[in-house]
């Protein structure tokens, strides 16, 4: 199953909103007779790849899957076919699919025509690889990562505003990879003015993301980076309802989408309506870079899955200079962490911190 679940990160970024998915053919002495994982969204599924490279030996032998195979028609038939088809004898399965059409049917239809069925082998293995899709099922909205670069001294801009470059190229090269396969990218309208950051994904990955910028009085510059390269990849600005509507007008006409979401009480746009918008579109991941109100936002209203900071051996100083993460935060210190560490590393001369929800690293459904 581990070997299963290595191969379904090969699609991590490239079949959302599906799940990433990985399988192995094996027989009873654990040899690999083949292997397989989805790898594009309407691609061929990773049950079906593992068979076809098995052939005849899969007669019999046991089929490990990370995820229930399907048993409806979708943009490919059924994996339980072909699963009948090839003679498989026992299925493992990681964690049952709970989107709808699925739910456990998947397996009844195998077990009924007499596979031997096992299901939860690494099953937490496989729920945090999928996490963002089991999120977004959950909840209708988003996995979002926020994403920032800080001084040692816990920085994220000098006192003026300045922030480029805080870490190194190795660590913004990083940030491209990721930027490369969410579904959107998203800054504040601060940002957007002292920046003017164009928010691609250079070299491009294997999702184009939208460029996504919180401003209530819809005030980014039509001479920005952003407005300017709308017509090549999509920029959406996030305002009030009661916006200028000469304005809106403006950015929309220069082919910004706009999209018109109620304020919260803070007079900002509300987070979480933006993410059931995210959500209705199917988008999967977002990444949030920014700035230090918006990461504050996120971090008061618990919206934080996935963190992704980047810690550069350099003090600035200063009392006005921003902190990583503004709004109104706690009175106390929290006497549990409020982010598990699940990778930390060396990338050049910064050091990568990733942390996840802690509920995340445990079953998704205690
Ligand atoms: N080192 C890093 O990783 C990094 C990353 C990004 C930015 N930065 C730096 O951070 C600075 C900008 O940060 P900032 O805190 O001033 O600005 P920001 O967080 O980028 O933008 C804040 C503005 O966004 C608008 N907004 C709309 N809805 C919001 C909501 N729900 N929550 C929060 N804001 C919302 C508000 O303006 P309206 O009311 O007008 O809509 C608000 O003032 C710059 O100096 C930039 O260089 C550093």
């Amino acid at each position: 199953m581990r070997r299963a679940v290595d191969l379904a990160a090969g699609g991590v970024g490239c079949v959302e909103p599906n799940p990433a998915v990985g399988a192995v053919v094996v027989d009873d002495q654990l040899r690999v007779l083949g292997e397989g994982w989805h790898g594009a969204f309407g691609g061929p599924h990773a049950e079906v790849e593992a068979l076809q490279a098995a052939g005849e030996l899969a007669r019999g032998a046991t089929l490990v899957v990370t995820l229930e195979p399907c048993r409806h028609h979708g943009q490919t038939p059924p994996c339980t076919d072909a699963v009948l088809a090839s003679g498989i004898r026992r299925v493992v399965v990681g964690i049952e699919d709970p989107s709808p059409h699925a739910a456990g049917s998947g397996l009844s239809v195998l077990r009924d025509a007499g596979v031997e069925i096992e299901v939860g082998v690494e099953g937490e293995l496989v729920r945090r690889l999928n996490s963002p899709f089991l999120h977004l099922l959950e909840t209708g909205r988003p996995w979002v990562h926020a994403k920032w670069a800080m001084t040692l001294d816990g920085r994220i801009a000098a006192a003026g505003g300045h922030s480029q470059w805080i870490s190194s190229e190795d660590s913004r090269g990083l940030v491209h990879e990721l930027r490369g396969r969410v579904d959107a990218v998203v800054v504040g309208i601060g940002t957007a003015a002292v920046d003017d950051p164009l928010l691609t994904a250079r070299p491009p990955g294997p999702r184009r993301a939208t460029r996504v910028v919180l401003d209530t009085n819809a005030r980014l510059k039509l001479d920005s980076q952003l407005v300017r390269t709308a017509h090549d990849t999509p920029v959406m600005v996030a305002c009030s309802e009661t916006v200028d509507e000469a304005r809106a007008g403006a950015l929309a006409a220069a082919g910004v989408d706009i999209v018109k979401v109620p304020l919260a009480e803070s007079g900002r746009i509300d987070f979480r309506l933006l993410l059931d918008e995210f959500g209705i579109r199917r988008w999967t991941n977002v990444l949030v870079e920014g700035g230090s109100e918006v990461l504050g936002t996120l971090a008061d209203g618990g919206w934080i899955d996935e963190a992704h900071v980047f810690l550069a051996p350099k003090l600035v100083g200063g009392r006005t200079a921003l902190g990583a993460v503004g709004g109104e935060g706690l009175p106390r210190i929290p006497e549990t962490a409020n982010l598990e560490c699940v990778e930390t590393r060396a990338v050049g001369q910064d050091v990568y911190w990733r942390g996840v929800r802690p509920r995340v690293v445990g079953r998704r459904d205690s």
